[in-house]
């Protein structure tokens, strides 16, 4: 079994990396990465060292290149989590969000058509719902909850699931689709909320949080995503889209001053800034197709898996500290200056 893995050196997929090397030593794993400022290469050090593991730098927009890969390694399944992913970025510079979302996925199912790949997989997100609101607690997005996006970023992962579902439909592609709620863990970039909330809280830094802190997020620890990505390759039926949330629900405020105080910081460092354009009230999955249809639960509770998240960023200070250090620093003052 050969899996290509694009977006491999990111967030996600890397911890998708290193769960199925773990988990079945046989199969081969293939990441191609175009290694932007997200990916990072210090993060698959360890997947290096593993003979069952290729890395390959390319762009999934770039046809050649994707073909290539196809024509060297004969994945017999294709997971992609390769995506320009941060909703912020997209307000800025949309444009990269189009080619690399919305192209690059019609690159690789091209792809998959031309080589037989038997398994497209498209990691998707709960944001292509567009968000409820904050008054129907009792509101949840399940398969049947229509498209309805806000940000450019939601809109291209919602272009590039469309276009997935045309090519089931149309080519027979043997495509599956999951979509996700908000992930954290290991490996989290820190422009995301949870990571950059806990290296400014460690450098004593203040928390920009964005409008009145009241939005809502359902949190799931990344680990729970990949064991869900995997039951569905494996035993998931081909054209169906699976909802992946563990209904861990928080304000962002909720989210802030629980990381303060397990860093045992003051509360004085949380700063309210100008609030995000179009930004999402409530995210909120409903779980149960993937529950009733493949046994998925969550195994590990916002409780737990913030500690735990919180431990692993203490442990490896080098890791963040090294992105900090890097271009991310001109972002980070073009981000939040005057906001
Ligand atoms: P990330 O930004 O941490 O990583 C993205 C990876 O894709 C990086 O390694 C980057 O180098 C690579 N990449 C970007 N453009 C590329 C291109 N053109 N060709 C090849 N590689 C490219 O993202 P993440 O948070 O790990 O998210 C992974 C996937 O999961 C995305 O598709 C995202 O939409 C989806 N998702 C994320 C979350 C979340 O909470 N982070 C939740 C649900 C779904
Ligand atoms: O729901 C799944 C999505 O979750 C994924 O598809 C995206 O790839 C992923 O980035 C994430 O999107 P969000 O916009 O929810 O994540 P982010 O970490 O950027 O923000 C989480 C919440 O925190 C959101 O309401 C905005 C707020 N926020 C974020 C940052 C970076 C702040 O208040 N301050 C900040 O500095």
């Amino acid at each position: 079994m050969t899996i290509l893995v694009t977006g491999g050196a990111g967030f996600i997929g890397a911890n998708f990396v290193y769960h199925m090397l773990e988990k079945y030593p046989s199969y081969k794993v293939i990441c191609l990465d175009a290694l932007t400022y997200a990916g990072n290469m210090e993060t698959l050090a360890t997947a290096m060292e593993n003979p069952q593991f290729i890395f390959i730098k390319g762009d999934i927009a770039d046809r050649e290149a994707v073909y290539k890969v196809f024509e060297s390694h004969k994945p017999d399944w294709v997971v992609n989590f390769a995506a320009e992913s941060h909703v912020d970025r997209s307000i800025t510079n949309p444009d990269i969000f189009l080619r690399t979302n919305v192209i690059g996925t019609g690159v690789l199912m091209d792809a998959c058509r031309k080589y037989g790949t038997s398994r497209f997989h498209q990691v998707s997100t709960d944001e292509v719902y567009g968000d409820l609101p904050l008054d129907r607690p009792d509101l949840f997005f399940t398969e049947e909850t229509p498209i309805h996006t806000s940000s450019p970023y939601s809109a291209s992962k919602a272009s590039a699931d469309l276009l997935a579902q045309a090519y089931h439909r149309t080519f027979k592609l043997p495509v599956t689709i999951s979509r996700c709620s908000n992930n954290y863990g290991p490996y989290h970039f820190p422009e995301k909320l949870i990571p950059l909330m806990i290296a400014n809280a460690l450098n004593d830094k203040s928390l920009p949080v964005y409008g009145k802190g009241e939005n809502i997020r359902d949190w799931l620890y990344v680990l729970d995503h990949c064991v869900a990505i995997d039951l569905i390759l494996h035993k998931g039926k081909v054209g169906e889209v699976y909802n992946i949330g563990g209904h861990n629900e928080r304000t962002n405020l909720d989210v802030v001053k629980t990381i303060l105080k397990e860093l045992n910081k003051p509360e004085s460092l949380i700063n309210y800034v100008t609030d995000r354009p179009g930004h999402d009230m409530r995210y909120a999955i409903d779980p149960t197709k993937i529950n009733n249809a493949l046994g998925w639960l969550p195994s590990t509770s916002f409780d737990e898996g913030i500690k735990k998240t919180i431990k692993w960023y203490l442990d490896n200070r080098k890791w963040w500290e090294n992105i900090l250090a890097g271009e991310y620093q001109g972002y980070y003052e073009k981000m939040y200056a005057g906001r």
